[in-house]
């Protein structure tokens, strides 16, 4: 589907939103932190120099990757339907390739003459304050009321439920990212969308996320997920050093495009229990087409990561090359980078609300429990 049908030149009216002030400047930078590898004491300064042969590996392995991140930038891949087995994906082969190639060729073909003809257009903002904000921010804290937290909750309860279940079943030291994750989908959890769909329309949120991204977009992903202490993914960032764990690990911004995502916590969050932090502003930091894209291929690649193995892939690679979408974890506390960023850091507890909407263009971070369990539901909002 290419267009919303309820897509009309008068603006639609919202509830006015309960919309938290941010207690912080905007991020003072114009760029994303600069990182000097050569001179970093878990890069450069420690690992041995690579050899011509090692280069010549990570550099083939970085194109060919960069091809990939390039084929899925090119076929919007964010915003076409999922490849996942609801819709009958059996798996990478010749006739599936084939088919998710037509697939796609036709969507792209069909938005274009809708582009073209006024058909598919943004919405028209029915909250422009809400706009306005993502706009500025980056991140807008929205405060839903206790009825619609309640109604939320009372829904995604199943997918909370087999969440539970999952993790019971695997031991903490074991569960990955993923084993956290309960993706609801349309057809086993229709109630967890209906719902997420009818209080974002009642503020306005969808038309916003619309009118910002300029195409029309809907609720695409609606995920449960679980972090608890005993998920510290963000510490002991480089395992076989002694250095201390940096302020900015975790600090990132997504690896993808065309997107607004929102945070819903169905409980309190205070600032131990793992709540979404963004830099305010940090989406319009300027970040070339390029640069977002080798960013995005080293995440791909796997070079972001920093185990010692990744750590010398990455560093094998021209120093042009060497820049993160997931670049926290290597910033030096005394950067001047980093004081910039902690003026700009702003943890979204819940007494700023209980609904956040946000641009992964921006640096964030979240689900970094110190005390106890984060149970939050993550939206995502792009073209259906
Ligand atoms: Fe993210």
């Amino acid at each position: 589907m290419t267009t919303i049908d309820s897509l009309s030149d008068v603006a639609p009216t919202a509830r006015a939103a309960n919309i938290g002030e941010l207690p912080i400047p905007p991020y003072r930078g114009t760029t994303l932190p600069e990182i000097d590898y050569d001179a970093h004491p878990a890069y450069g300064g420690m690992l041995p120099k690579p050899t011509l042969s090692e280069r010549l590996y990570a550099l083939k392995i970085f194109v060919k990757t960069f091809a990939f991140v390039t084929i899925r930038r090119i076929v919007d891949y964010e915003n076409m339907p999922l490849l996942s087995k609801e819709a009958g994906f059996s798996g990478l082969n010749f006739s599936t390739a084939m088919r998710y190639i037509g697939m796609y060729s036709r969507i792209r073909l069909s938005r274009m003459i809708g582009t073209l003809t006024g058909a598919r257009r943004p919405a028209m903002p029915a909250n422009p304050a809400l706009l306005n904000k993502i706009k500025s921010d980056g991140i807008v804290c929205l405060t839903l009321t206790p009825e619609e937290i309640e109604q939320i909750r009372s829904v995604t309860d199943p997918g909370f439920a087999k969440l539970d279940e999952r993790r019971a079943s695997i031991p903490p030291e074991k569960r990955k990212f993923d084993d956290n994750v309960y993706w609801c989908t349309r057809s086993a959890d229709p109630a967890a969308f209906a719902s997420v769909e009818n209080i974002f329309k009642r503020y306005g949120i969808i038309e916003a996320a619309s009118a910002y991204l300029g195409r029309p977009v809907g609720v695409k992903h609606v995920n449960a997920q679980i972090n608890d202490q005993d998920l510290a993914f963000w510490k002991r960032v480089f395992p076989d050093t002694q250095l201390a764990d940096p302020w900015g690990s975790y600090l990132h911004i997504d690896a993808t495009y065309g997107m607004l995502k929102c945070a819903i916590y169905v409980h309190e969050i205070g600032p131990d229990g793992g709540p979404f932090c963004y830099i305010r502003g940090s989406q319009n930091a300027k970040i070339g087409w390029f640069e977002g894209m080798v960013r995005r291929t080293n995440d791909f690649s796997g070079f972001s990561g920093r185990r010692p193995d990744a750590r010398k892939k990455f560093m094998a690679l021209p120093a042009l090359l060497r820049k993160k979408a997931d670049f926290g974890g290597d910033l030096s506390d005394n950067s001047p980078d980093v004081a910039r960023l902690r003026e700009g850091h702003f943890p979204a507890t819940s007494n700023y609300g209980n609904c956040v909407l946000f641009d992964g263009n921006g640096m964030h971070r979240g689900g970094m429990v110190n005390k106890g369990e984060r149970r939050c539901l993550f939206i995502l909002l792009a073209e259906l």
